[in-house]
């Protein structure tokens, strides 16, 4: 492996607030990207990217180091948001939130930012609303389509947002998911959101909330794509910089803990400011001391607790002759894996349900990624749980497994065996 320095920008002055009081906080080695997946037929030399995040004494903004050119990390992506159940149902769930809400109706147009296969879509549809995605990954967009769901393959900015207006008018409701902590511009995505939104329109983001990130020692949804780890505290500074209002805050369980930010225009005097929704979160934040840098430097001191804990427990398995297999080829569990140093002797095969990514190698440490039957077939003593946001749902599947003797492995908060 080599490093990849042609690839990337370094991170000198904080994405929000321009300072360059930036203090490093977390530094997980150099890894290949995590969402890069080896196809064994066809081997190229990996080239690693240093993974540390920084946090910003002015805003307190955490952000990742580097930046790497997004051309490079999205044109063929392999995550499929569809894959679980556990995020379907929460799609429909907010669809079904925003229509009762915001009263959306049949003429509508609700665009879904970032939309990858179309997961979110399809729900809002269900709903007979106007949809339309848009994503840059062409693989993905072309499923979507395929699978009913207009989507332009293409970056979200004022030239595609422009596009979209020109030919399908102004958006009612634009959905952002898991799409704001991976842009670099962030001024750029907002103003293009101007651009689409009605004057009366909701603009909702949803991330993942850096207090859960803490609290329970998420380190490992720390990747490359992952540029920005948000509070409320930043995120309404930037909002604000585009005269968008966040006029209320819900926190969800979804992928170990995320905001959905609700936003409008500030001239829209419509919708009323929840304040209590937005004071409390930011209360919270102060008060668990995710504005001072020393939380960040603790936590820190947790994640090599992590490390050394997964490792010891992985070894002496080994030792007594125990096969572990694992679940969920996830760019989480790719940190995770390369971090601890975990290689194919300590980890057999790592299953996934994405078709496209059975027959693949995870990046890094090449560990086989291959389909569920492999339970069956090849049966493990132990299963690590790699998407441990979505461990219910794996263990419900994989009740056979269980009920056979089979035990799981969970490393986040704490390593634990069940
Ligand atoms: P994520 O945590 O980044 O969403 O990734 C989860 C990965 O786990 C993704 O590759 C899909 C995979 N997965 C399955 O293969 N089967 C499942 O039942 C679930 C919930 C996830
Ligand atoms: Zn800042």
């Amino acid at each position: 492996m080599s490093s990849a320095q042609q690839n990337y920008r370094r991170v000198t002055a904080c994405r929000i607030c321009e300072s360059t009081n930036l203090r490093r906080f977390l530094d997980l080695g150099e890894i290949p990207l995590v969402n890069r997946y080896v196809d064994p037929t066809d081997r190229e030399e990996e080239e690693t990217y240093p993974l540390e995040l920084l946090y910003c004494l002015e805003c307190s903004l955490s952000q990742l180091s580097i930046v790497v050119d997004p051309g490079i990390l999205y044109q063929n992506y392999l995550y499929r948001s569809s894959i679980s159940r556990t995020f379907t149902a929460h799609c429909y769930d907010i669809a079904q939130h925003a229509v009762d809400r915001f009263k959306l109706k049949q003429t509508d147009l609700v665009l879904d930012i970032a939309s990858n296969d179309g997961c979110a879509l399809r729900e809002f549809g269900k709903f007979g609303l106007r949809i339309m995605g848009i994503d840059p990954a062409e693989n993905l967009a072309q499923i979507a389509t395929d699978l009913g769901t207009p989507t332009i393959p293409a970056f979200w900015n004022v030239e595609s947002a422009t596009r979209i207006l020109e030919n399908h008018g102004e958006a009612s409701f634009i959905n952002a998911m898991n799409v704001f902590a991976h842009v670099d511009n962030l001024d750029q995505f907002l103003i293009a959101v101007n651009v689409l939104l009605k004057e009366t329109g909701v603009f909702v983001i949803e991330v993942p909330y850096l207090l859960s990130f803490v609290n329970q020692t998420e380190f490992d949804t720390t990747y490359h794509e992952h540029l920005s780890y948000f509070l409320v505290k930043p995120l309404i500074k930037q909002l604000e910089k585009h005269n968008l209002t966040v006029f209320d805050i819900k926190q969800h369980t979804i992928h170990g803990g995320s905001i959905r930010v609700y936003v409008r225009k500030a001239a829209n005097k419509s919708i009323p400011v929840d304040s209590q929704a937005v004071q409390s979160l930011l209360q919270l934040e102060k008060e668990v001391g995710l504005h001072d840098l020393a939380t960040y430097l603790n936590f820190s001191k947790h994640v090599m607790k992590v490390k050394t804990d997964v490792l010891d427990l992985l070894q002496k398995l080994n030792s007594q002759g125990k096969v572990v297999a694992a679940y969920g080829a996830s760019a989480k569990g790719s940190v995770l894996s390369n971090y601890c140093g975990i290689n194919n002797n300590l980890v057999r095969y790592v299953i996934d349900d994405t078709p496209e990514k059975q027959g693949h190698l995870t990046p890094g440490n090449n560990i086989e990624i291959v389909p569920a039957n492999y339970l069956q077939t090849q049966r493990p003593d132990y299963l690590l749980i790699f998407a441990w946001n979505f461990a219910k749902e794996i263990m419900e599947k994989t009740q056979e497994f269980r009920n056979t003797g089979g035990r799981y492995i969970i490393p986040i908060p704490n390593v634990r065996v069940i």
